[in-house]
């Protein structure tokens, strides 16, 4: 099963400069809670953001180049089809996504489960998530929390899960 996890202002922005536009520790928390112990794929523009592999996690890296310097532990992909085959061969594990902009897009139609964080505010940034046609996500869960920043800022943990056809 495969799981896209992101976190969007109003206007879709994911990124700016290599990082996240904001700082949100209940995002952050909740990134924690349901990666821990799953392998995480990333693209490799979104691991360069990382000061180190995420602990507790198989980190994977897509990326089209085959000679990539990357830390001993953190495995590189170079196509989608190794993301497929894992998740056919793994078929309870649930690998989460991460990000960023290009690799969501490129994962979507094969995402089962979605994630999203929607902060109640504007950032300035460079990097958006693709559309998403809600139409075929059924949203299952969605909790509103108020950030402890100055000045505060709502936000909605969001979970989907993909409609079946006909439903
Ligand atoms: N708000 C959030 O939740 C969130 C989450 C994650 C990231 N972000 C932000 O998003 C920004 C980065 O996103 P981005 O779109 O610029 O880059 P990205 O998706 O992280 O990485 C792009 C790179 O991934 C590789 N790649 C992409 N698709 C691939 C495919 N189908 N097969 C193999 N490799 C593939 C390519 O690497 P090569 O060029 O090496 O081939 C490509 O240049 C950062 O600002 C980051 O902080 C935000």
């Amino acid at each position: 099963m495969i799981a896209l996890i992101w976190a969007q202002d109003q206007n879709g922005l994911i990124g700016a400069n290599g990082q996240l536009p904001w700082h949100l520790s209940a995002d952050l928390k909740r990134f924690k809670r349901l990666t821990l112990n799953h392998p995480v794929v990333m693209g490799r523009k979104t691991f360069a953001g990382f000061k180190r592999p995420l602990p507790h996690r198989q980190n994977i890296v897509l990326s089209r180049q085959t000679q990539l310097a990357l830390p001993t532990d953190v495995q590189h992909w170079t196509s989608l089809a190794e993301l497929t085959a894992y998740t056919t061969a793994h078929p309870d594990e649930v690998v989460f996504v991460i990000g960023g902009a290009q690799v969501f897009a490129a994962v979507l139609p094969y995402a089962d489960r979605l994630y999203r964080t929607q902060i109640n505010g504007t950032f300035t940034g460079d990097t958006w998530m693709p559309a998403i046609d809600y139409s075929e996500w059924q949203l299952t869960a969605q909790t509103p929390g108020v950030s402890d920043a100055d000045p505060a800022v709502t936000y909605s943990f969001d979970d989907f899960t993909r409609r079946k056809i006909g439903k």
